[in-house]
């Protein structure tokens, strides 16, 4: 399966299905050096792991990451990490009428008709399941971004198109779905600061592409909006332009309708992100659909699933963007020959 790899110094590879006995990652380019520890991975692992409450699927698993290469004596040798995820609470019975069917909104269809054979069990590959190795892999490089000053700030937006000052509406919003067999969008906003001017390259690595394509590769991310995103369509440019003042010797903007990338570099602002959900395709309500054998029926589906998918995918937001601005910052090293004559001199 090609496209399992993503990043050009700083590589992330995922590994393992939905129900398989374990999943995770492994990072390469991670420089020698740093501490690292199991115990890293808990605030972020905790923060995607569903808790059985009303905005998750029951199906809860220990999300313990086991760190089986690259690690000497708590510190990183600059060896590939193998990261492992266990697997405990698969019902992968649950799932035998999903290997002879396409489950509407899923990825069933699809995956047989690209490769004629797929793990049905839990989606296989194309579970959200496999964003728990992503996290594990941001973990790491949240906490190089960190040694750097850069920190995130990553919410849920909206749930149900009902923002998240009323949190009373969105819990009344999933419930109401949830009683209905059904599920709702949601969307996902994530602030990065502390992103130093220069980040990112041109012609086709430009930041806010290299962002778009961790942010898109995630399960039902549906849209993406930088800064000002699609508003910036309606807008004249004497409003979206930002304007550039000089603040203690250094270039600053009074706005950021840019979200800080101009360019495709980083231009010094926090870079802001809106990612957009679709609301989660597996539902009990009945809907129609078509079996392997190209029989129509109406299904109903059966197993453990989110009803709202933000409150567990900001994280994964969250991860993707540091694993994926670690790894251009670690590029634009080379970008000036100053830079390249204070390393080697
Ligand atoms: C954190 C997270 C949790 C998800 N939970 C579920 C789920 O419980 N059930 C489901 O059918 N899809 C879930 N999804 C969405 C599917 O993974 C996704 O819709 C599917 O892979 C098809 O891909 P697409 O929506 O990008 O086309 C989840 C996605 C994420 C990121």
């Amino acid at each position: 399966m090609a496209g399992s790899s993503i990043g050009k110094i700083f590589t992330v590879t995922t590994w393992g299905e939905s129900h398989g006995p374990a999943l995770g990652a492994v990072v390469e380019g991670c420089p020698a050096g740093l501490p690292l520890s199991p115990e890293d991975f808990t605030p972020f692992m905790e923060r995607r792991r569903p808790n059985g409450g009303r905005f998750s699927t029951k199906r809860v698993e220990a999300d313990l990451v086991e760190i089986l290469s690259g690690v000497y004596e708590g510190v990183t040798t600059g060896a590939p990490i193998l990261l492992l995820i266990r697997s405990t609470d698969q019902h992968s019975s649950d799932y035998d009428e999903t290997a002879r069917l396409y489950r509407p909104g899923h990825a069933d269809y699809t995956f047989d008709a690209k490769y004629g054979i797929r793990d049905p069990r839990g989606g296989g590959r194309s579970s959200a399941r496999e964003t728990a190795a992503r996290v594990a892999a941001g973990a790491i490089a949240a906490k190089i971004l960190r040694a750097l000053g850069i920190s995130f700030d990553t919410q849920v937006a909206a749930i149900g198109g009902i923002s998240a000052s009323d949190p009373e509406k969105q819990a009344a919003c999933v419930d109401a779905a949830r009683k209905e067999g059904d599920s709702v969008g949601s969307e996902v906003i994530c602030r990065i600061s502390g992103v130093p001017a220069g980040i990112g390259d041109p012609v086709f690595d430009k930041l806010d592409a290299r962002l778009a394509q961790a942010v898109f590769s995630i399960g039902a991310v549906k849209a993406l909006d930088i800064g000002a995103g699609r508003e910036a369509s309606k807008m004249r440019g004497s409003d979206h332009n930002d304007p550039l003042r000089m603040a203690d010797g250094i270039v600053t903007k009074t706005s950021n309708h840019a979200g800080g990338i101009l360019g495709g570099i980083s231009d010094g602002s926090p870079i802001l992100l809106h990612v957009y959900f679709k609301p989660t395709p597996s539902i009990s309500k009945p809907q129609e659909t078509v079996t392997k054998d190209g029989e129509n029926i109406d299904l109903s589906i059966r197993g453990r699933h989110d009803p709202v998918i933000a409150p567990r995918a900001a994280v994964v937001v969250e991860a993707m963007c540091a694993v994926t601005l670690l790894d251009a910052m670690l590029v634009n090293m080379s970008a000036k020959m100053t830079s390249v004559i204070d390393f080697y001199k």
